[in-house]
This record gives structure tokens, sequence and C-alpha cells, in this order.
């Protein structure tokens, strides 16, 4: 059974595409990883046998019929010349698969799997260096979105959008989806007249036909290749960077963002080059699954960051982390998904520390914190491991706060122990000793031996990494500094709780977001419809114009029963997609009623995309049997 993708992951024209070639070329190795010697359990692929190491894509976005139809043409490496090719594939519709000289290869499909898909086996000349597999998606291909055009901020246009992490590459490209295939890849995409197509690509251009051309010319895993379409407009940050959105919001949003260039400039100080070339945002519609998706170059974001105050923008230090953590070394099976997120949670908080001071880092570092310990109360012991067995389980089902929040918390053990200087040298001598590859993490716990550990075993005594790697719940040497902000709002609280002062008497004055957040986390368990009102009519929940706060609200409004959100709440849950805010929220309503949550969640449902349907349907599905 799957997981629930959690909640407590706090954190807080036609333009020219000519404009999103490359600034300088990136540096990266010639040809991707060798084979290594790694069993992905989530793929039917025998790299090892046969392998993809880059692939052309031809393709036509069909808006009307919600289809991507073309070809993926695959080189690939056969150490075994014996071997059959074995790809992944999910709902695809298979028209014909040629080979190196033209002709047509047999293939078989196997029985697809509501995980992971089934297997596509090509049967090879032993001349065959290429396949080209012709191939339609099909409307419900998991990795896409087909948006409305009232789904956009214009209004104006329908969207597409993929999402391949974890496993959904293969929905919508024929090929060995596994994060340990890295493949470099080009792409010819024939969009509709006026919408705009990006990709994860480091380069592309417009051609005569009117279709346009992307390259992506480092070898990246599959999970990254993504798309995007519709009504888009671009706006520069710098020279390197800048914001791609609805035309309505483009102007907006790069204003709220306009620190993106300075965060890649103090993240290269921090953990060396950041080797892509271009980084770009694209903000999607409102039904975007997650807060963000580290697609190489392009790094896709969710609306609900644009709070207007900055708020949020720790979200892009974190997707911008995972051009070294992530993307540049990448975890090589989903058991490994700790190595990206802890990562990369450590490294995005180090940014923030750089670009909005240590205050707000520390603030935001003890908010998830308080996240995870929550979390890990209804968590099990195998699933608070951060190298998780996921025998026969979904990847996703891996997908909690404890990759991201313990993870970065061992990072940060381990920086206590060590000093900074020596544990920024080793973490850089990480992601250059290792770019362009999928690691796993006995990989890390060798280099981290002799790299950091070896050479001072009296610092090296402090640190159980086995304990913290392979053992459930939270080490008690787990650092946290206390953050001052977060202490005031702490006091407040006490006055509040003790029922001495209305909420009107409290001192809020100049509070943050992360303050926010941390008072409606810590009121009373329970609160009367007075109390509620109070609160709403002196601080304006209902109204506030940002997403965590709303979301923290409207998840107490539905357990105090405070109806006068109601209307709020609906039309969020119409609008937005995140399935970070729809699974707490979700949550609460089918504790309350089971029925209301059906009958909303009935309604919004098609508005959502596969990821959510998959922990939602779970949700307010179980409501039927704890009837
Ligand atoms: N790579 C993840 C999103 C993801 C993880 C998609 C697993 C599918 C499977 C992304 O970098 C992420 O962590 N997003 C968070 C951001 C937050 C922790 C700042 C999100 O979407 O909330
Ligand atoms: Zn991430």
């Amino acid at each position: 059974m799957r997981h629930a993708l959690l909640s407590p992951l706090l954190s807080l024209a036609v333009s020219a595409l000519a404009s999103c070639t490359l600034a300088s070329p990136p540096s990266q190795p010639a040809s991707p990883t060798p084979p290594r010697n790694v069993l992905d359990e989530h793929s039917h692929a025998e790299p090892k046998r046969a392998r993809v190491v880059h692939v052309d894509l031809d393709l036509n976005l069909d808006f009307a019929a919600k289809r991507i139809a073309g070809y993926a043409e695959l080189r690939i490496e056969r150490p075994d010349p014996e071997a059959p090719l074995i790809l992944d594939v999910k709902g695809l519709e298979i028209e014909l698969i040629t080979g190196s000289d033209g002709g047509i290869r047999p293939f078989q499909l196997g029985e697809e799997h509501d995980n992971l898909g089934g297997s596509l086996t090509i049967r090879l000349k032993p001349d065959d260096e290429l396949v080209r597999i012709h191939y339609s998606t099909v409307p419900t291909s998991e990795a896409l979105q087909w948006l409305s055009p009232e789904q956009t901020a214009g209004g104006k246009a329908p969207f597409l959008f993929s999402q391949g992490q974890s496993v959904l590459t293969r929905s919508w490209i024929p090929l060995q989806d596994s994060p340990g295939v890295r493949v470099t890849y080009t792409a010819r995409v024939q969009a509709p007249d006026g919408l705009v197509p990006v990709m994860s690509a480091d380069s592309s251009e417009r051609l005569e036909d009117g279709s346009s051309m992307f390259r992506m010319t480092s070898p990246i895993p599959p999970y990254l290749i993504a798309i995007a379409c519709g009504d888009l407009e671009f706006e520069a940050i710098s020279e390197r960077c800048g914001v791609w959105a609805d035309p309505s919001i483009v102007a907006s949003a790069a204003k709220e963002l306009e620190d993106t260039e300075s965060m890649i400039a103090n993240a290269e100080k921090l953990f060396g080059p950041y080797r892509w070339g271009r980084y770009d945002l694209l903000i999607l519609p409102p039904a975007f699954p997650f807060g963000g998706m580290e697609n190489p170059c392009m790094t896709f974001a969710t609306p609900t960051i644009l709070a207007g105050d900055k708020s949020l923008v720790s979200l892009v230090a974190h997707e911008l982390a995972h051009s070294w953590s992530g993307n540049l070394v990448t975890n090589a099976t989903w058991s490994d998904f700790w190595l990206n997120e802890g990562s990369t949670v450590y490294f995005e908080a180090r940014i923030m520390e750089e670009v909005f001071g240590a205050e707000r880092a520390i603030m935001e570092n003890q908010l998830s914190f308080n996240g995870l310990k929550r979390e890990l109360e209804g968590t099990s012991e195998r699933d608070s491991i951060l190298h998780i067995d996921l025998k026969g389980r979904h990847p996703d089902d891996g997908f909690s706060g404890i990759p991201y929040n313990k993870g970065a918390l061992f990072l940060r053990r381990l920086e206590e122990v060590f000093g900074r200087a020596d544990f920024d040298r080793f973490l850089r001598a990480w992601f250059d000793g290792h770019a362009f590859q999928s690691v796993t993490t006995a990989e890390f716990v060798s280099f981290l031996g002799t790299e950091l550990l070896a050479p001072k075993p009296e610092l090296a005594a402090q640190v159980d990494v086995e304990k913290w790697i392979y053992g459930s719940g939270l080490p008690d040497t787990a650092p946290v500094v206390p953050s001052s902000a977060l202490a005031q709002v702490d006091a407040e609280l006490k006055t509040y709780s003790s029922g001495k002062s209305a909420a009107g008497e409290l001192n809020t004055d100049g509070w943050v977001t992360g303050q926010w957040l941390h008072f409606l986390e810590g009121l009373p368990a329970e609160l009367s419809m007075e109390a509620m009102s109070d609160l709403d009519a002196t601080f304006g929940f209902t109204g506030n114009g940002n997403s965590e706060i709303l979301c923290v609200w409207f998840r107490l409004s539905v357990k105090h029963g405070y109806a006068a959100a109601d209307e709020k709440l609906e039309a969020f849950l119409a609008r937005v997609g995140r399935a970070k805010f729809l699974i707490p929220l979700y949550t609460a309503l089918v504790k309350v009623s089971p029925e209301r949550a059906r009958e909303l969640y009935a309604r919004m449902r098609p508005r959502y995309h596969a990821v959510a349907h998959a922990n939602l349907d779970r949700i307010v599905g179980a409501s039927e049997s704890a009837e």
C-alpha cells in the first residue's frame, strides 16, 4: 500500500526561445557513467547487458487528443551482444520498432504492473546500435497532466507538463527508467501555434518549420527528462537565470525570485561550479503536484511559493541545490533517495544562510526539525530508516520527511563534529569526484570513511554512521540550534494557552511566515468556535495570501468545525494540486466527515495529477472502511 506523500516537509509572449541558449557550454564527461553493479528493483531493464546511453525524441503535442506521439530513437551500448534490449513502459501504445538499418525489429510487451508498468523487450540484430520506437502516450499517461485553460493563471490557453520522478518517465517515453541509467537527449517538439514548449535541456532553438529543438548534453537520470508547454513568457533575472511563467504573472514572479542569481553564486562558492549552463525556473499552474521539481536547467515550481514577500523562496534554494545533490550526483536506486534529498535539505539551508542570514536559516531548520518529530510519531520503524527497504513497494513509499530532514540532520551532525571547513571540503570532493554519476549509499559510506572519518578517528567516534543510516528513529545527537524568533512565539503561545490573553493582546509585531506557522502548529489542541473566530478576526487567517499559512489554518478549521473558512477551503482545494497541502487537508476532512471528504474529492479529483491521486485515493477511499 502506498504511503502518504507526507505533509511536514516544511519549507516553508512568446519570448524568443533563443534567449535560453547557453551562455557558456557546461563541462561534462564525454560519455555517461559506465554500467555499475547495482540492481534497481523498480526497473525491468538489464542495463549490464544492453544499455541506453542517448535518446533522440521527435514528438508532437496533441492537446485535443491529450496525446504525445512520435518516436524515441535510443542509442545503445551492448556489453552482451546476444541480449535483447529491455525497456520500461507504462500505458504506451507502441506502433513500430526499427533497428539501425531501418528494418523492423520484433518486440514483446510484458504484463503491466500497477506500480512499475511493464517491460518492452526488443530483439536486436547483431549490428544494431540504434532502435527507433514509434509510439504514442495515452490520455491517462501518469507523468503527464493536460490542463484546461481555466486551470491556468491567464485562463486563455491549455497547459501540459510532465512529472517524471520517481518512475513515471516510462509513461511518456519508452526507456530504461532507472536513476542509474543516465542518458543525454535531444528532442524536436511540435507544439500548437502560440504555445511555447520548454524542457529540462541546456539549449533550445526554434526551427524553421516552427518546431523547437532541445538538447541536454550532460548525462542525466531519466526521471529528470521533463517537458511543459503553454502560454509562457520569459523574464530574465540575470544573464544565466530567469523565469518562465504565464504572461499575467511573469513580472511579479521574476521580482519574487530575484535573489535566485545570488543563490546560484553562493551555492557555487560553497560546493563548486554550477555545471549546467542556464538555471531557469518555470512557474506552473497551481495544479502542479509538488512544491518544486529539480528538472535540470529548468526547475518546475508551484505558484503557491509566490507569497509576495519572498517568504517561501527556500524552495528555490532547495531545487537549485539539487543541481549538485541529485542531478550531478544521483541516487542509484530509490532506496538511496535520502542521498538526494537529505544532502539537498542540508545544502538548501546553507544557501539560505548565505543569502538571507543565519537567523532565517536557523528558524527554518527548527521548523523542519519540529515537523520531523511530529512525523516520526506516526512512522513505523522500518520507514524511519534512511536507507529504506523498498522491496516489493513503490519508490514513493519512501517519500516522507525522513530522507529529507533526518538525512539533513545527519549531515549537520557531521558538520558539527568535524567543523565546517573540513566538512565543506569533504562535500565538495564528493560532488567533484562523482559528477554525472549515480551512486549508492554504500559508496557514500565508503567515501565518507576514507575522506572524512579515517583521518580523524577521535572525531569519527562521535558519529554513529551505522545508526544514522541503517537505524530507525532519530539519534539523540541530532543537532538543533534553537531559534530565538520561534522562542518569542513560544512565549506568546504560553500566554495564549493559559487563557490569560485574547488573540488581540498577543505581541505579534513583525512576525514572519515561519513564526506564524509555528504559532498555528502550537495552538492548544482544543479550540472553541469563539476562539477560532477571535483568531481569524484578529489575524485574518482565512483571507491570508500565504499558501503555507492557509494550509495549516484550513486544517485547524476542519478539525475544529470552523465553517466560516469552508468557502475559501473549497476554492483552495479546487485550485491547488500540491500534494503536500492536499494530503493533510483531505486527511483532516476524512476524520471529521468521510462523506464530505468523498464528495469534495470526487469533484476535485479530475483537477489533480496522478501522483496526488495515488495518495488521495487511499486516504479518501480508506474512509469507507473507517466508517
Ligand atoms: N525531487 C523532489 C520532489 C519529488 C520527490 C518528486 C520524490 C517525486 C518523488 C523535490 O526536490 C522536492 O523535494 N520538493 C519539495 C520541496 C521542499 C522540500 C523544499 C516539495 O515539492 O515540497
Ligand atoms: Zn528535493
